[in-house]
């Protein structure tokens, strides 16, 4: 890699970040990292990406690191990102998710930054009126995450106004599924997310999946959510770079597959690919929870000429070879720790 990196990739450490770090790579582009390992891995971040660990809630890192680094387009992975975990600690996802993007707006428009891409959720709209969603639908977010998300997009919006930054805000729905080579995946200390958990206990790490809640309004009763493969994010978020480059394009952006699977149809199709049987166990719903989430990725289609590419079946093998990969790389490492001890480390 030539030169140093030019393209902020905070978070990048993380689940998606991470991803899209390797993808600049292989683009040949020049992706600077930063993260503060609180819920990233070093190990994560490309051996030749320059990494820079700093902590967006302290504007002295992030003034060092403009300073370092020749800084023009910004990728803002960086946030805490669990809905169960935001209604417990409200206020530590509003200090994490918006005073770190409110330090790093006030460094980019200082810098005269060219463009910035903001990892937005679908957790915006909250529970919808309409599905498939559509970015005009209203937002009503009903958890402190979503709403630290939609207060971060404002604030973007703002500063875009008044000082001309470019702008894209990309909504996710449910992202899932590891990197092709199973090195980097879906990994958090304490996982809440569905893909992972149906794998942890295909793998045995967890003895029964939870179903929280099996009495929703949808088909089988349990909720329904659009998943969409990690590495079509990263294509997203690099079309979208092209277009700011290109000063084509700029604004909000669903991204989804624009298919709907419950909870159930996802616990079936894995044990399909896995050929292995889910240990299940309805719980109570979890707070938090809207029924039905499904995009209307049509503006990304028609604007950024993005499509996702991967379908479920993807996302469920990928998942299952990273988790595989990472349990029997733990388990080498730990040939002394018990097997209890793996399963909690996990
Ligand atoms: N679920 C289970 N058992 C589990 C885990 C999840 O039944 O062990 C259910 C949940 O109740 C939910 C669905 O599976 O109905 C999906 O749950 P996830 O935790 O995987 O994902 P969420 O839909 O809660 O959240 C994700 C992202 C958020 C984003 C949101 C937008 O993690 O960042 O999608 O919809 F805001």
């Amino acid at each position: 890699m030539a030169g140093p990196g030019n393209i902020l990739v905070t978070g990048g450490a993380g689940y998606i970040g991470s991803h899209m770090a390797r993808y600049l790579i292989e683009k040949e582009e020049k992706p600077v990292v930063l993260d503060n390992l609180s819920t990233g891995y070093r190990e994560f971040v490309p051996h030749d990406v320059p990494f820079f660990k700093g902590d967006l809630r302290n504007p002295q890192d992030v003034a060092r690191l403009f300073q370092q680094f020749p800084i023009q387009y910004v990728m803002h992975f960086a946030a805490q990102s669990i809905v169960t975990e935001s209604l417990e600690k409200p206020l530590e996802y509003y200090e994490n998710n918006i005073l770190g993007c409110l330090n790093l707006l006030k460094e980019c428009v200082s810098h005269s930054v060219k463009g910035f891409i903001f990892s937005s959720t679908a957790a915006v709209y909250g529970e919808p009126e309409h599905i498939p969603i559509r970015e005009e639908s209203l937002l009503r977010p009903v958890n402190p995450y979503g709403q630290t998300k939609l207060v971060c997009e404002c604030m973007l919006n703002d500063a875009s106004r008044r000082f001309g930054l470019p702008v894209v805000s990309l909504r996710y729905f449910n992202a899932a599924g590891a990197h092709p080579s199973a090195e980097i995946g879906e990994k958090h200390p304490q996982e809440t997310h569905l893909v992972p958990n149906i794998i942890s206990s295909v793998l045995g790490v967890q003895k029964e999946l939870c179903i929280f809640g099996d009495d929703y309004p949808t088909a089988d009763g349990t909720c329904v959510r659009d998943f969409i493969y990690v590495c079509d994010l990263c294509e997203a978020h690099y079309l979208a770079l092209g277009a700011l480059r290109e000063k084509k394009a700029a604004g909000i952006f669903n991204l989804g597959s624009g298919k709907g699977y419950s909870v159930k149809e996802i616990i079936r199709l894995a044990e399909k690919i896995t050929q292995r049987e889910i240990p299940v166990r309805v719980a109570v719903r979890r707070p938090g929870d809207p029924a039905r989430l499904v995009a209307d990725f049509s503006r990304a289609k028609k604007v950024l000429s993005w499509e996702p590419k991967a379908d479920m079946r993807v996302m469920i093998e990928t998942s299952w070879r990273f988790a595989g990969n990472d349990l029997e790389s733990r388990r080498t490492q730990g040939k002394h720790m018990k097997e209890e001890d793996i399963k909690e480390s996990l």
